[in-house]
């Protein structure tokens, strides 16, 4: 991965000399629990990764907005016009119209931008490297026409910004994106919108593995992505209640399974729902041992998360389900699949003093026999970072 290059000499080699340039940091993130249900507006748990996107902006005279990225995706060029659409499938391109429709909505079209960018997130691994993208953009575009934005009104458009793209996502990624803090997870609720920075102890360490397989967003996973959420919803409505926050508010375990087992008609929507409000309740559970250190407690609710994503929401594959069990095999407290499912990473939990040992057993155990396995690339720390509006570039 091209993460050594410097974006502002790349944009000067692209573009030629110009104007300021500024730089604008924007993280991966990787969900500790919590998944599938920011889309009901249900509280989540992740942290900002210290890889990122590194991207170098310079305003341009015209509205025209032109970018380079580094390694294979060469350049793109587009007018900053009104109602932009998208153009072919999986282009990255998508990300940067995206970004300039989001902006587009709330501030108005505006002066474009030249860019660089470069990565050391791997991409389709479920690390949010498209959400990074899309802060990115949105925040050059955003400087590049003199706008401040807070977090509260970028988070009104961006997760908007992305269904553009093609994923009926929800809020997880640029929150934890935006307003993540160095050394801390980030407890962020939709219903009203908040984010509570909680600090992670010293002594746990989280190490991300990738299960060598990839999720393409724009693929065959966005119509199984969108399933599920569609299942859950569906579910919800033939209850009869306003939220997924009013059931688990007002009812016992108990009493949700007697609401799925007794009103739902099929096992989809019965596993959806079980999904969703068993899900809310390791959110909270996982918050509270997370601020007391309980470790052991933390791990069992990450392998417990596993477990309903594999067997209720069905979200998971058998390289995901193998390498969670090589990580529990080799020494993890917990482990579990993170982001959207379908191939991508798993987030592997343990104490500091346990990582070398874990790590290398599942080498060992499950990277081995595998020669794609490149260590930079698929085994990555996931140490909480800051998120794009508290990180210095
Ligand atoms: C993707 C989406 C998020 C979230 C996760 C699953 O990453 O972009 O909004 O729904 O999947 O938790």
């Amino acid at each position: 991965m091209p993460e050594s290059v410097d974006p502002r000499d790349l944009l000067l080699q692209t573009f030629g000399p110009g104007g300021e340039s500024w730089l604008v940091y924007s993280p991966g993130r990787v969900n500790l629990i919590g998944e599938h249900i920011d889309y009901h507006s249900l509280p989540v748990f992740p942290i900002a990764m210290r890889r990122r996107i590194l991207a170098a902006f310079r305003a341009r005279a015209d509205n025209r907005i032109r970018a380079v990225s580094a390694g294979p995706y060469g350049v793109r060029e587009f007018e900053w016009t009104p109602g932009l659409e998208p153009v072919g499938a999986g282009d990255w391109e998508n990300y940067l119209r995206a970004a300039a429709e989001t902006v587009r909505r709330k501030w108005g079209t505006g002066r474009g931008v030249d860019a660089a960018v470069v990565s050391d997130l791997p991409p389709a691994a479920g690390l949010s490297s498209s959400s990074a993208l899309l802060v990115a953009f949105t925040l050059g575009l955003l400087r590049a026409n003199n706008h401040l934005a807070v977090f509260e009104e970028l988070m009104e458009v961006l997760p908007d910004g992305e269904q553009f793209v093609g994923t009926r996502g929800g809020g997880m990624d640029h929150a934890a994106v935006l307003g993540s803090r160095k050394g801390c997870a980030s407890l962020i609720g939709f219903d009203p919108l908040s984010i509570r920075a909680v600090p992670a102890p010293n002594d746990w360490a989280f190490l991300v593995a990738h299960s060598l397989t990839t999720a393409e967003k724009s693929g065959a996973a966005r119509e199984l992505y969108n399933s599920r959420r569609v299942a859950g919803s569906v579910a919800l409505k033939r209850l009869g209640y306003p939220s997924y926050k009013a059931v688990v508010e007002n009812h016992t375990p108990e009493e949700m399974e007697a609401l799925a087992a007794e009103r739902l008609p099929t096992i989809e929507e019965q596993d959806s729902f079980r999904h969703v409000t068993g899900e809310a309740l390791r959110v909270g559970a996982a918050v509270g041992a997370l601020e007391r250190g309980d470790a052991e407690q933390f791990g069992r609710l990450l392998v417990a998360s596993h477990a309903s994503l594999r067997d209720k929401l069905k979200i998971s594959s058998p390289a995901l389900d193998e390498l969670v069990d090589a990580a529990l095999a080799s020494g993890a407290t917990g482990a579990r699949l993170t982001g959207g499912g379908f191939g991508g990473c798993t987030v592997v939990f343990c104490l500091k003093r346990d990582l070398p040992s874990v790590r290398e057993e599942l080498i060992r155990r499950f990277y081995a026999s595998r020669p794609e396995f490149d260590e930079r690339a698929h085994l990555i720390a996931g140490e909480p970072g800051p998120g794009a509006l508290y990180a210095e570039a």
